[in-house]
């Protein structure tokens, strides 16, 4: 089987971002980004509800197809949702149709190593995903300070790696857990709110680019590097006025 990332642990700083569409996909294939993400994250900042647990297949699949028609060669990974892998059939048939949406590879939430064996068995790349999991998460916080949870956290890890998996996202846990396990597991851990250890980094596209979910505390972790929401603002400001006053349309942009 192909295995996605294969030879990138230690080598360099693997950069996986979120894409739920075809633009974004375009613009993000066009630079060193190593996968795209089509996260269950786009129920909060797609859709607009307070928490990911309302994302089903068809939104995944839908996303996933408009990602896959911009990504170029860049891997697509596409977030399976709550529901979508309880068992190993269900979570192999829903993988497939992930993968016939335009996906190279599947993530899921949680420690199912049975789940992780019964897609490397279809040859299906899958990602595992550890820590903080907001489908089954009460609120949002750091897993793993307590040495009982780190210990389980470590152990979970390599599970999953036995189980195949190609990389694992850990999300909100303490650095040096992160370095611990980065460390202990032969594929490349990707950190988001977990350190600068991890082999790599993620971040949801909106939140990087400064698009507001409109939440009143933000996790620590994320870093605005772009002010998008008000460029949008502005932008859309300026095409009000200039219609008001009637400067537009004007000459250059009329049909005579
Ligand atoms: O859904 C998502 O965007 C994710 C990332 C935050 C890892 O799972």
């Amino acid at each position: 089987m192909t295995k996605l990332l294969d030879g990138l642990k230690s080598k360099k700083k693997i950069i996986m971002l979120t894409a739920y569409d075809f633009q974004m996909a375009r613009i993000l294939q066009s630079l060193s980004v190593d996968l795209l993400l089509v996260g269950d994250s786009l129920g909060v900042v797609f859709q607009g509800h307070t928490s990911t647990k309302h994302v089903t297949m068809d939104d995944i699949c839908y996303h996933t197809t408009a990602v896959s028609r911009g990504a170029g060669i860049v891997p697509v990974i596409a977030d399976m949702p709550i529901g979508s892998f309880g068992d190993p059939k269900t979570a192999v048939s829903n993988a497939k149709l992930c993968i016939d949406a335009g996906a190279s590879g599947v993530k899921f939430e949680g420690y199912f190593p049975e789940i992780a064996a019964a897609l490397t068995a279809e040859n299906i790349p899958v990602m595992g995903h550890l820590g903080l999991l907001p489908q089954t998460a009460e609120k949002y916080h750091v897993v793993g300070k307590a040495a009982e949870e780190a210990d389980a956290m470590i152990s979970h890890a390599l599970g999953l790696c036995d189980a195949g998996v190609f990389a694992i996202v850990f999300e909100c846990i303490p650095e040096n857990l992160a370095k611990t396990i980065t460390a202990a597991i032969p594929v490349p851990s990707i950190g988001i709110g977990a350190g600068k250890y991890c082999d790599g980094q993620v971040l949801v596209i909106n939140d990087l680019l400064g698009l507001d979910r409109g939440e009143s505390h933000p996790p620590k972790f994320r870093k605005q590097y772009a002010d998008i929401g008000n460029t949008i603002a502005n932008a859309v400001n300026m095409f009000i006025t200039e219609v008001d006053e009637e400067r537009y349309p004007d000459d250059g942009h009329t049909y005579h």
